[in-house]
């Protein structure tokens, strides 16, 4: 194992993306946060527009947890599944409460720790334990899935199995490069389609290296359809919106979702969004209203500093696109 250790550091040492901020600090919010905008969204994204927009904002987890919830669903605004930012808000006020006046908050270096905090899974843990408290774990990304699969010719690994083989494979003596390192390989080299093996420091291991495509399977997914119809209420230029309460989108405002279309209301047009596990497809109706029936109307500057999610922006540009040409 010490060679494979070793050809992974060289690897990591002339090729790794080392000048990511996140793996150039040592503190451990800033590295929390980082992975928990990384769980779902790619590495381009988070760096060119929310990790610095973000900490300067919220640049400690003090400020954080005194933060309103709409404001940091604000800054949050765009990058999607929403939950993750109201379980970083969560997590910065548990660890602030109870704390004496004038201590810092601070996340605690131990797995179970930091897998009782909300939003924290096992994988976030590990990454959090390795890169802020070089704790000689793993960490389970989906791109070091891929090399354990292939490495050991695994088409539909359990997870319980993947952890064993990647407790028994990480270097304890420098996990932080190890994990980073891995994870680069995966996004560099062991490509889903055309990984190019000849490149791979891991090569010399690989049982799955004659046909490394075969692992893991991949799952077809059919993400269904769901149809809504919604309705911009406009009274006096404005236009009303509600905070959503449900487990979707929660705490983010947006347009009425009604079953029917009120006859006095006129089509503009469908909108679509892909999430995860299904196709949301949007016909939108917009309706005049003689007197104000709703609690909460906007002008389109004001809602521009509202959070709103990705489907309600753009039904707001369907709406200024239709408008503007009447
Ligand atoms: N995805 C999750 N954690 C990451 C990290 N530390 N660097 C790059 N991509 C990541």
């Amino acid at each position: 194992m010490k060679q494979t250790h070793k050809k992974i550091q060289i690897w990591y040492t002339t090729h790794g993306r080392k000048d990511l901020p996140w793996r150039t600090s040592n503190d451990p919010y800033h590295i929390y946060l980082s992975e928990v905008m990384l769980q779902q969204t790619q590495v381009k994204t988070v760096l060119e527009r929310y990790y610095f927009p973000f900490l300067e904002k919220f640049p400690t987890l003090k400020s954080l947890s005194n933060a309103a919830l709409d404001d940091v669903l604000k800054m949050w605004e765009g990058l999607g599944y929403y939950n993750r930012a109201k379980n970083l808000h969560h997590t910065a006020q548990l660890l602030s409460h109870g704390q004496p006046q004038g201590l810092a908050p601070t996340l605690p270096n131990d797995i179970d720790e930091l897998i009782k905090l909300p939003g924290i899974g096992k994988n976030t843990a590990h990454a959090v334990a390795a890169f802020a408290f070089n704790q000689p774990v793993p960490i389970m990304e989906a791109n070091v899935k891929r090399i354990l699969c292939r490495l050991n010719k695994l088409k539909t690994p359990k997870d319980k199995q993947l952890w064993e083989i990647a407790y028994k494979l990480v270097d304890k003596a420098k996990p932080f490069d190890y994990n980073q390192a891995m994870m680069d390989i995966g996004a560099t080299i062991c490509l889903p389609k055309n990984p190019i093996c000849d490149l791979c420091p891991l090569t010399h291991l690989c049982k799955g290296k004659e046909d490394p495509t075969l692992y893991p399977t991949k799952k077809k997914r059919i993400v269904p359809t769901r149809e809504e119809n919604i309705l911009i209420s406009v009274y006096d230029d404005k236009l009303s919106l509600i905070q959503r309460k449900g487990k979707f989108l929660h705490g983010l405002w947006g347009f009425e979702s009604i079953e029917v279309p009120l006859c006095a209301s006129e089509y503009i047009g469908e909108v679509t969004h892909v999430y995860t596990h299904f196709k949301l497809t949007c016909k939108v109706y917009v309706y005049y209203e003689l007197d104000k029936e709703q609690e909460k109307y906007f002008f389109i500057d004001e809602i521009q500093k509202l959070a709103i999610s990705k489907v309600d922006d753009k039904i707001v540009k369907l709406y200024l696109d239709t408008i503007s040409k009447l």
